[in-house]
């Protein structure tokens, strides 16, 4: 399924918020469906020594990705996968980060309910995934302008009618 959502990056400021909302830790994997030019998994790697994974589906996005990959010396701490965020399986990660539209967070919500690791955090900026119960929600002021972040744990965040057991 392919939803093309605008490329709109997150600031490096909200991104580290995020990241330390998630708790993070060393050698984690952190997943972003909809990568752009890699913000959010460079701050991941560099600063939370995490293993960062993202998919994109605009092939001028991930080339920017590769680059900067290179030029920052993170090959083997940072992938980038040219794909559709809806067919990657989200079973490897510890943290899911969310920055796509409502539209497709509604299909996606189901897909990481069923995928989803227990103990895995999932966090989301300014929109909420629908239907999930967060755990905190904080906001953070930018260059540029207030953002919320949501912080979804699995199983307490998931709603009653999914199972993150389901095959
Ligand atoms: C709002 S931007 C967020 C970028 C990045 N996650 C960040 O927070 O800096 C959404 C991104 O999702 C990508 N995207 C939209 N639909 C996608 C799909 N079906 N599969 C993979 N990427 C997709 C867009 O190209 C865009 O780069």
């Amino acid at each position: 399924m392919k939803v093309i959502a605008p490329f709109v990056p997150t600031p490096r400021i909200v991104a580290v918020e995020m990241l330390k909302l998630a708790k993070v830790r060393s050698g984690e994997y952190v997943v972003d469906p909809g990568c752009g030019e890699g913000n959010i998994l460079f701050v991941a790697s560099e600063i939370f020594n995490a293993i960062a994974i993202g998919i994109e589906i605009r092939g001028d996005l991930v080339a920017r990705c590769l680059h900067r990959i290179l030029e920052k010396g993170l090959v083997g701490k940072v992938y980038v996968i040219h794909g559709d965020l809806f067919d990657f399986n989200y079973g490897i990660a510890d943290v899911v980060t969310l920055y796509l539209l409502p539209s497709m967070l509604e299909i996606l919500s189901e897909k990481l309910a069923r995928e989803l690791r227990e103990g895995s955090r999932v966090v989301a900026h300014d929109f909420p995934l629908p239907k999930w119960k967060p755990v905190e929600v904080i906001e953070v002021t930018s260059p540029l302008r207030r953002h919320r972040i949501y912080l979804y744990r699995v199983p307490e965040s998931l709603p009653s009618t999914y199972s993150s057991s389901e095959p």
